[in-house]
């Protein structure tokens, strides 16, 4: 009896439940909708930018925040090339999906007056680019813009959400970290009473992140977010310089005066990889430099993060490739790694080099009926010097590829060959550098066969001889790797008539035999004639992509053997863990360069 009581009583409780909610329900109750994103103005000011266009307007159309509350203030002026018609294109497609366009071109003049070459900075350009960036500023002023973003045109935000990071960040003056090849960044973090750049102890682990987070600085430049909602934001401006300013005539440190005189901090952030640009040149570089400088930034993009697009919204670049002087430059590239493929084809036709793509031997795939079928074996005692292993499918697979070239380069009579690899990073000026290395190998007449431009020297404590009248290159002493080497047609033809196959062992190793190189004799006494003419690139023109440890490195603990058991598989990477030992004897080049003054190492510039 009390239970159906309570039964009834409950049953009326939740009908009448329902009915509160149903009643609330007719009413239309709706939380509160989301706020619009922020206005932001981005301001951009190109000059001689043709190059970098189709990547820097990528990177901005593909910036992941509302285009409608966007608004673009672009200028462009004293162009040598054709920057305006590119701009005015890209502008005339993408004004529709933003909230508002403003373009200031000026087709003429072409130069400055009394400037020496575009990477000159007279007095005249200083002032201009202030000028154009304080009508930036006050356009955003005026447009009542919660933020002004400054970007120059060659610096790519590959982050997509370096926006709303920075909004988030809640500064009135805030840089993202750009990555340059160098130590160069677009912040400093100690000035001098004259307001010129100071090392302090504390860029380098802000540069590299080792400290992670957002710090104030003296100076930020050539991409940051100002918040024009802050106050104190009133007081900033890039022109004309504060009524106490007598530092140097530079658009940059004006700037930060101006920022110290209003009180504002400048800060820059690291916490993420936000984008990259290139190193800047000095006042002797041509703006080809400035352009293979540039596609330099690129390829190094395209070998770690997923690779910087053109924009959609201009035609594609129009490219010429060429054989860089060799009568063919091979890729090998295992067809199943079609990653490797595309990045370094993606590479090469940005730096407008022709190759032909070979597929190369899969040693995984192989069993040992074909081996022998091919009359392949191992050179009696060889065995790996740091595992103690015998030769595995991977280096199998390798050496077959690399032989095969050797023997297409016969058959066919070519003079000059160029080979390499599919997982390599090109230094920067690669093809003119090694454009004018053939021309100078040719024009002295050096008797060559193989040239590395890619390798790992083995014996350091040997110097090796340089060769005489002809810039950065050395006879070749004991070696490994061929991510990248020339090749004669004399070289070829003395590789294959060894008959490697039957006495095999690791390709790089096998290659110092033949130059009298290697440092086993019992290996070398296998081989009768061992006069390969083998020199190497000093500085090298290609590095390996990943080293172990590194993030994107292929895994490699596979380590059967060809010999013995025909069901594992082993894979081609396997000799990777020959090229890693030493990661970091290869140093790179933002340790050594000196952060401001000399962007390029000494080789760079000699050739230059
Ligand atoms: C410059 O760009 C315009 C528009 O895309 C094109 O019609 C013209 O041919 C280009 N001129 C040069 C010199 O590249
Ligand atoms: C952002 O900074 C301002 C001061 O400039 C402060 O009043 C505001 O509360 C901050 N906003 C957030 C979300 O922290
Ligand atoms: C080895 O591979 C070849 C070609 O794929 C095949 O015809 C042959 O049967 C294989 N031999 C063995 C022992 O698996």
């Amino acid at each position: 009896m009390f239970r159906e009581v309570l039964l009834g009583w409950a049953l009326g409780f939740l009908l009448s439940f329902g009915w509160v909610l149903g009643y609330f329900h007719e009413e239309r109750w709706s939380p509160e909708s989301p706020l619009l994103a922020p206005r932001v103005v981005i301001a951009m000011i190109c000059r001689n930018s043709e190059h970098s266009l189709p990547y820097f307007l990528g990177t901005i159309e593909r910036l992941n925040y509302p285009k409608e509350r966007i608004a673009l203030w672009v200028a462009t002026d004293h162009n040598s090339d054709n920057t305006t018609y590119l701009l005015r294109d890209w502008l005339i497609n993408v004004q529709k999906l933003y909230h508002y366009v403003e373009w200031r071109p000026q087709e003429e003049p072409r130069s400055y007056a009394d400037e020496e070459g575009p990477k000159q900075w007279p007095n005249t350009r200083y002032a201009h680019v202030m000028k154009l960036r304080q009508a930036a500023l006050e356009s955003a002023r005026e447009m009542w813009a919660d933020y002004l973003m400054i970007v120059d045109c060659d610096n790519l935000l590959t982050n997509r959400d370096v926006l709303w990071k920075l909004i988030r960040e809640n500064k009135t003056v805030v840089a993202p970290m750009l990555e340059s090849r160098a130590a160069y960044s677009n912040f400093w973090c100690g000035m001098t009473s004259q307001g010129y750049y100071k090392r302090t102890p504390a860029y380098i682990p802000m540069r590299k992140q080792v400290r992670k987070g957002c710090f104030a600085v003296p100076m930020v430049h050539s991409t940051f977010l100002l918040d024009l909602r802050k106050e104190a934001s009133r007081l900033l401006a890039f022109h004309p310089p504060h009524p106490d300013y007598s530092w140097a005539f530079d658009d940059i440190i004006v700037f930060a005066f101006s920022a110290r005189m209003a009180e504002v901090q400048m800060f820059v952030c690291n916490k993420e990889t936000y984008g990259n640009f290139p190193v800047p040149l000095r006042s002797h570089n041509s703006l080809q430099d400035e352009i293979d400088s540039f596609m330099h930034t690129v390829l190094e993009i395209n070998v770690r993060n997923p690779h910087v697009e053109p924009s959609k919204y201009l035609p594609a670049p129009i490219r010429q490739p060429d054989k860089m002087g060799f009568d063919e430059v091979f890729m090998i590239n295992l067809q199943r790694r079609t990653d490797r493929r595309e990045r370094m084809l993606r590479a090469l036709s940005e730096m407008e080099i022709d190759c032909k793509v070979v597929a190369a031997v899969d040693g995984k795939a192989m069993n040992v009926s074909e081996i022998h079928a091919l009359g392949i074996h191992m050179l009696p005692g060889y065995s790996d010097p740091y595992h103690g292993r015998p030769l595995t499918k991977g280096e199998l697979g390798c050496f077959l590829s690399h032989y095969n070239i050797w023997k297409e380069i016969v058959d066919r009579g070519l003079k000059s060959s160029l080979v390499i690899e599919d997982d390599l990073r090109f230094e920067v000026f690669f093809k003119r550098r090694l454009k004018n290395l053939l021309i100078e190998v040719q024009r002295e007449g050096l008797d060559w066969d193989l040239i590395y431009i890619g390798r790992k020297r083995m014996q350091v404590d040997r110097p090796e001889k340089a060769v005489p009248k002809v810039h950065n290159l050395v006879e070749a002493d004991y070696s490994y790797w061929t991510l990248g080497y020339m090749m004669s047609l004399q070289g070829a033809k003395k590789l294959l008539n060894v008959d490697p196959l039957s006495k095999m062992l690791p390709v790089d190793e096998f290659l110092p035999i033949m130059f009298n190189k290697h440092p086993i004799s019992d290996y070398m006494e296998q081989f009768e004639d061992r006069n390969l003419k083998a020199f190497s690139a000093e500085p090298l023109l290609v590095y390996p992509t990943h080293y172990t440890g590194e993030p994107g490195y292929i895994s490699d603990t596979e380590t059967s053997t060809v010999w013995d058991n025909e069901g594992v598989r082993t894979d081609w990477d396997r000799k990777r863990s020959r090229k890693t030992h030493e990661q970091a004897e290869i140093s790179t080049e933002a340790q050594n360069s000196d952060v401001l003054q000399s962007p390029l190492d000494s080789t760079a510039r000699d050739e230059l």
